[in-house]
């Protein structure tokens, strides 16, 4: 196989970027997109050009580094599957495709395809943890479960953190990657003590790194590779309206008391 790829290469977050033409030859269909993309920057490299820049680690869809756009569909054109599992036998032969970075304010490109998601990880640190003692493996066998909160909570914790859903959504929310964290901890027995204020501060912290808000489009679920549903936002606004109205209801109690 023989294809053409325009990809956007930029140095740094500061320095313009343009799409640059590529010719790929000899293409195996077994490759998968990113070994195609290892081979592209192998001749780069031997002619004395800058490599593409593109994140990735486990190759095996679990790991949540990889994904940029693939003609405009994040992680290209194959539902429910990372960019490291795309493989280029979905392709044919002469195939023009062009490749970004995710594009959101919150998401500042590093170089070419990489980008910064250090946002996610500050999402993550604001609540998306229990900080209570969880006890050891035999004692999570004793906490019971209801069959179907396990698989909410076990549906929700797929999620890579990748960035696909900020990517295609038009407001570049993150609410589908929020909610899914939201949800995973929030319906299992050791998430409750802390499920208020975990709602509050997550959903502020997505704020603040101007991430957009939700308004249901649902691109995100069309393209997240772990197949995360909207259900999850749902639960999020649930937890955060309710922890709204328990704190306020908890300080205006106090204000009349003082
Ligand atoms: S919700 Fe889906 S698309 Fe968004 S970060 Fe998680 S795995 Fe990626
Ligand atoms: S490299 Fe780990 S999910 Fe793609």
């Amino acid at each position: 196989m023989r294809l053409t790829l325009h990809v956007w290469r930029q140095k740094s977050a500061k320095a313009p970027g343009r799409m640059v033409q590529y010719d790929a030859r000899s293409v195996n269909p077994d490759m998968s997109f990113l070994e195609m993309l290892d081979v592209v920057n192998e001749e780069l490299t031997l002619k004395g050009d800058d490599p593409i820049a593109f994140d990735s680690d486990c190759r095996e869809g679990i790991c949540g580094m990889c994904g940029f756009m693939i003609n405009g569909v994040a992680h290209g054109p194959r539902r429910g599957t990372t960019v490291c599992q795309l493989h280029m036998r979905k392709f044919k032969d002469g195939d023009v495709l062009y490749l970004e970075p995710w594009r959101a304010r919150a998401f500042p490109v590093i170089k070419d395809l990489a980008v910064d998601r250090g946002a996610f990880d500050r999402i993550i640190a604001a609540g998306g943890f229990i900080s209570v003692p969880a006890g050891s493996a035999p004692d999570g066998n004793v906490i019971l479960v209801p069959k179907q909160n396990a698989e909410i909570a076990m549906d929700a914790a797929a999620c890579i953190g990748c960035g696909a859903c900020v990517a295609a959504c038009p407001n570049a929310s993150a609410s589908l990657f929020t909610g899914a964290k939201i949800t995973h901890l929030g319906v299992l027995p050791q998430g409750q003590p802390e499920r208020d204020d975990r709602a509050l501060r997550m959903v502020a912290q997505a704020a603040a790194e101007s991430f957009g808000s939700c308004t249901n489009i649902g691109e995100c679920e069309a393209v997240c590779p772990k197949e995360i549903r909207l259900e999850v936002i749902a639960r999020m606004n649930r937890d955060f309206i309710k922890s709204s109205w328990t704190s306020r209801g908890a300080s205006a109690g106090s204000g009349s008391g003082g």
